[in-house]
């Protein structure tokens, strides 16, 4: 199939690239590059052989797009695009809602226009809030966001079911990610935040390679077996072929479906941190602080349903994200 990857150079795109390269699919990628490196064009193609055709677009610049997009045949976008920093979003709510929703609206145009009425969205679990009951299903409500990023997530969602309902020629599929972390095993893709990483592993792994001091470990009074927080970690290459196997849906004519991303496995932020001192035989020092406004205790996914459906299961486990991350870190 060709498909269209937004977003093209960021962390979860290029896995998913890599994935989708090795089961012969033609990739058209978009990126602004405004959080990411070109530079990761070319690190695709040294691991799989074949250089994707790329564009430097802003999916919110409609004649862009649509100069760069006519003409083309393509079955399916995969929509990563997007800004993604928690802290930010709070900062600069405007910024995010107009990236993030207004970029794509214009994109559904454009993809109207052209005649592709296939989407698959990258989306998250932050829109179930703090969720009503674990381990989360799909029917598990939406719930008040805390904060502008998961409101992008969670009204984008919204948008994208309400076209599909009004016109039956589309096909949407939303994924909803919980914690993606790892890296490619090659090492030569990754996480790289800029500046200061807001997330757990990142930072972790910037404590052992030395460029930060110590683990700020956000809390450790919460309802849960240790009192950290609890995440569903996710390693990255088992969230790409996710979106492999999310094409099945598409062509299957599924209308507008949703599915949860995870391992089924939650684990709290010491557990990781042990994990990764054992695995990478590295001390990782930590300090208690108080916690990050917004965080919720716990959070994890039943996958029972894109198991069933998609014909999908996360096959990597803890030990190997806390090894794949390593690898990438020491090698970047
Ligand atoms: C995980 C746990 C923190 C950093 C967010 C978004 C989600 C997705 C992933 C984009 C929590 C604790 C973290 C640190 C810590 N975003 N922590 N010290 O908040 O679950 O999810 O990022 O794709 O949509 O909501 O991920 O990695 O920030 O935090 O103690 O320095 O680690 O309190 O319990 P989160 P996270």
């Amino acid at each position: 199939m060709n498909i269209l990857i937004t977003g093209a150079t960021g962390f979860i795109a290029s896995h998913t690239i890599v994935e989708l390269q090795q089961d012969n699919h033609n990739i058209i990628g978009i990126d602004n590059l405004s959080n990411s490196s070109i530079d990761i064009v070319d690190k695709i193609a040294q691991i799989t052989g074949k250089k994707m055709e790329f564009h430097k677009v802003d999916i919110r610049d409609y004649d862009n797009l649509k100069s760069v997009l006519s003409g083309k045949k393509i079955d399916c976008c995969i929509h990563f695009a997007g800004l993604k920093a928690v802290g930010e979003s709070v900062a600069k709510p405007v910024e995010y809602y107009d990236n993030n929703i207004g970029g794509t609206i214009t994109l559904l145009k454009v993809l109207n226009e052209i005649g592709c009425h296939n989407i698959i969205f990258s989306s998250s679990a932050t829109v179930y809030g703090t969720p009503a009951f674990v381990p989360i299903t799909e029917e598990c409500p939406k719930r008040i966001c805390t904060n502008p990023y998961g409101w992008t997530k969670s009204m984008i969602e919204q948008i994208l079911l309400d076209m599909q309902n009004a016109n039956k020629d589309w096909n949407v599929v939303l994924l909803r990610y919980f914690n993606p972390i790892g890296a490619h095993q090659s090492g030569i893709i990754g996480e790289k935040p800029n500046g200061i990483p807001n997330n757990l592993m990142p930072y972790i792994t910037q404590v052992a390679c030395g460029k930060r001091e110590k683990l700020f470990v956000y809390g450790n009074d919460y309802d849960t077996p240790d009192g950290t927080g609890v995440r569903d970690y996710i390693h990255v290459v088992d969230l790409a072929r996710g979106h492999v196997k999310a094409l099945n849906a598409i062509n299957n004519n599924c209308g507008g479906e949703i599915f949860n991303l995870g391992t089924g496995h939650g684990y709290s932020v010491l557990d990781v941190v042990k994990t990764f001192e054992r695995v990478n035989n590295i001390k990782i020092p930590y300090e208690i602080a108080p916690r990050r406004p917004g965080d919720i205790a716990t959070c994890y996914a039943d996958p029972s349903k894109a198991e069933k459906i998609l014909g999908w299961r996360a096959e990597y486990s803890l030990e190997d994200m806390c090894r794949d991350s390593w690898n990438y870190q020491q090698k970047n």
